[in-house]
């Protein structure tokens, strides 16, 4: 069956309702079952794709980006679609409801998403009680974020306790302070929060730790961030989060975060930026406006070793992955690779 008629109906209905709804089916064993009969295979293993970074396993490069499954519901069964690792979260101290619905729209003819979520999630006793029953096979990042009510001042506190709280169930932590959906959260994103941050965090937990950006920051204040954030003991840099670019969009919404298509050229500059500066020193994850091998692979050539989506899980379906991953495995062949590994940065 062609995915975009399935999309045509589904696009039909309120997207966030919509995609409670999905989360749930995606658990059921006969869900995935016919997702795989519709869609065709949702899976793809390749030696060539698989790489250890950061204590993990990471058997194809493709993760599903943070705010897909913030609640940590999906992390037993989200590599039978494909995904190589997944990010959780955001995740808050407490649970928050988020901002005021409605607060996901999308953007069928840009194929893109803006989205006003602010960090709605069951907090972080609910995650970490759904992380260690889970039977998890794949990395798994945990994005941790400030809660709505703290003040920007006390910041700090939040991300120590998610640290301390959740850092046994992670291969990695993700710190967003790039989320243009929480009040004031983008004034977290300078050196001096960073150092502080990553300063007090380091002692706490050998995990490694990532730092989120956005794609908005200039790229002199990206890398004064980065570079703070790597002096003290960040292991990676995931580039980026939604965009508050609103000429992305023929008939934005005048708030919330711009995702998908929309950003794919503003996500790829970013990326090298950062890998100008960063590349063999840091490792580099590209996520925004990913939705072809093509793309995928200009983003491992210009210094990603991994790369997240989300924005094209919805458009382009439940083999995007299995796509993604079978068209990076045939150009590394072509371009004579024996791992992605080799790969990565080759363009730079
Ligand atoms: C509805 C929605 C919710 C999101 N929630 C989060 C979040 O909680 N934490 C986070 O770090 N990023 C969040 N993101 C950003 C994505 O992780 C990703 O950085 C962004 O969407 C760009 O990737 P894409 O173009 O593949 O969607 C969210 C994105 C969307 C569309």
């Amino acid at each position: 069956m062609d995915y975009r008629l399935f999309r045509k109906l589904f696009f039909n209905f309120d997207p966030e309702k919509t995609h409670d709804i999905i989360l749930r089916m995606m658990q059921e064993k006969s869900f995935q079952f016919l997702a795989r009969k519709l869609f065709g295979s949702m899976e793809y293993h390749d030696e060539r794709l698989k790489q250890k970074l950061f204590d993990g396993e990471f058997s194809n490069p493709i993760g599903l980006a943070a705010g897909f499954d913030k609640n940590a519901q999906i992390v037993s069964i989200i590599d039978r679609f494909g995904f190589g690792y997944a990010e959780v979260g955001t995740v808050t101290k407490f649970q928050q409801n988020g901002n005021e619905k409605p607060r996901l729209f999308r953007f069928a003819e840009e194929k893109s998403l803006q989205n006003n979520m602010g960090f709605n999630n069951l907090g972080s006793d609910f995650i970490a009680s759904n992380l260690s029953r889970s039977d998890i096979k794949i990395p798994i990042g945990i994005s941790i974020g400030k809660s709505k009510d703290t003040d920007l001042g006390k910041a700090i506190d939040d991300y120590i306790y998610l640290v301390r709280k959740l850092e046994k169930y992670a291969t990695y932590l993700q710190v967003n302070v790039s989320s243009p959906n929480t009040k004031g959260l983008r004034d977290l994103e300078n050196p001096y929060f960073v150092q502080e941050l990553f300063g007090a965090a380091k002692s706490i937990t050998k995990k490694p730790m990532l730092l989120k950006i956005d794609p908005d920051i200039d790229a002199k204040a990206a890398l004064e961030v980065c570079s703070m954030a790597i002096d003290n003991g960040a292991n990676g840099i995931i580039a980026t989060n939604t965009s508050k670019d609103y000429s992305l969009l023929k008939h934005p919404k005048d708030f919330g975060g711009i995702s998908g298509r929309a950003v794919t050229k503003k996500s790829m500059a970013m990326l090298k930026v950062l890998a100008n500066e960063f590349l063999g020193q840091t490792i580099l994850v590209s996520v925004g406006g990913i939705d072809s091998a093509d793309e995928a692979y200009e983003r491992i050539l210009n210094g990603a070793s991994l790369l997240q989506i989300y924005t094209s899980f919805i458009f382009e379906g439940p083999t995007i992955a299995r796509k993604i991953n079978e068209g990076i495995a045939s150009r590394l062949e072509k371009d004579g690779y024996g791992n992605i590994a080799d790969a990565v940065g080759a363009s730079i």
